[in-house]
């Protein structure tokens, strides 16, 4: 079937590489996914599988072939992000302030051809193959959580997903068994002291003194309170107080980040931001109001999955296809699926010529690596089918 499958691919290219530059053309924001929906929706049923609405936008598209197996899903993202696109690129976003600037349009694109190809072999294969085409990736709380609670993974055994991936040359694939990507907690904070002149401060609480050494106290949970051989990442982002020389301003506004793999670290991380906050200020005369905001949970691949993955990226693309790389301190909510079932993640490089990283507004991809993503999507769908590695 592989050198069928190549043809297929070969046929679909330009079709994938126009319905990538149709949703680069036309970017909705989280949850307005309503005309990428209509699209997504009128191509699923168009071939023949059963669409059903998850999540506002989102949907599942679902096909049996021609006899009982296991259900394995894929799942696309579908955002994009608030921004205005830069660039003369002749596919630019004709919505300001949305643009494709996370590949999301890509993603889509290369599922609808794994979804065509398969579709066509219906009669070729046995058990499910379920599209999972996801709103809200990019705004917290995103649209993974609210899919699986509505019951988007009922009869899938597995999943697996794919990010097109800049910093990785087109074709190369990223690979982590085990923790991939951190649970990105954020947080806001308010301290409020007591203005004054500058030259007396002893009539004052001073908030700009507090939140210095709050930050610097803040180092401290990274290089006294984190196993060192555990990831931790704890940055601030913002600090603001104050406008002139000579006045001690009211209050100070900070923001910050804080970035792990590990639940228990995680824990410890959000108890010592706390606890530090908290303590500073009491020590300056200073109040805090601090919001601290739980990010995605740390996708975490299934090793056997992975393994599973490179064997067939081996045999459609070639075995010098996969890049063992290190695990990243970016989030993503596809962590919430792998909570549920066994699966992967992993990125595929688009990155050859490609200045721009993932967010900028002049963000574009590397097209030549749609059609290699989708052979190596179609071929992976196809193998878990046959080989059935949730069995063995
Ligand atoms: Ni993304």
């Amino acid at each position: 079937m592989r050198a069928d499958i190549q043809q297929a691919v070969q046929k679909m290219t330009e079709q994938i590489v126009a319905w990538r530059r149709d949703f680069h053309r036309h970017p909705e924001i989280a949850y307005q996914e309503e005309r990428t929906s209509r699209v997504i929706r009128e191509f699923l049923e168009r071939e023949g599988f059963e669409v059903e609405p998850y999540a506002r936008t989102g949907l599942r598209g679902m096909m049996t072939g021609n006899g009982p197996g296991p259900c394995i899903a894929l799942r696309a993202d579908m955002d994009a992000l608030p921004i205005t696109e830069q660039g003369d690129k002749e596919y630019i976003s004709q919505n300001p302030g949305a643009a494709h600037s996370c590949a999301h349009d890509g993603h889509m694109a290369i599922m609808m051809g794994v979804a065509k190809i398969v579709a066509d072999r219906r009669s070729q294969w046995s058990g499910r193959v379920a599209f999972l085409f996801q709103p809200s990736e990019e705004h917290l709380p995103g649209g993974a959580k609210p899919m699986i609670d509505e019951g988007a993974l009922e009869g899938v055994d597995a999943l697996f997903g794919l990010h097109l991936w800049q910093s990785l040359p087109t074709g190369q694939v990223g690979m982590v068994k085990g923790p991939m990507m951190a649970q990105p907690d954020t947080f806001d904070l308010v301290i409020k002291g007591r203005g004054g002149h500058g030259s007396m401060p002893q009539q004052t609480v001073d908030p700009i003194v507090t939140a210095a050494q709050l930050i610097i106290n803040c180092q401290s949970i990274v290089s006294r309170n984190c196993d060192p051989l555990k990831p931790l990442v704890v940055s601030f982002g913002k600090i603001a107080g104050g406008d002139i020389y000579n006045v001690i301003p009211d209050q100070v506004k900070l923001m910050g980040t804080v970035r792990t793999f590990d639940a228990a670290i995680q824990e410890l991380a959000e108890r010592r931001v706390r606890e530090i906050v908290a303590d500073t200020c009491r020590t300056f005369g200073a109040t805090a109001e601090l919001e601290y905001h739980r990010g995605y949970p740390p996708v975490v691949n299934d090793p056997a999955m992975i393994d599973f993955a490179v064997e067939t990226l081996a045999d459609t693309l070639g075995p010098e296809r996969t890049a063992w790389i290190d695990p990243v301190m970016g989030g993503e909510d596809f962590a919430y699926f792998l909570q549920e079932r066994p699966g992967a993640f992993m990125f595929f490089g688009m990155g050859d010529g490609m200045e721009y990283p993932h967010h900028h507004p002049a963000f574009d991809i590397d097209e030549r690596a749609l059609p290699e993503a989708a052979l190596f999507m179609t071929s992976l769908v196809l193998d878990f089918l046959e080989k059935r590695p949730l069995d063995q």
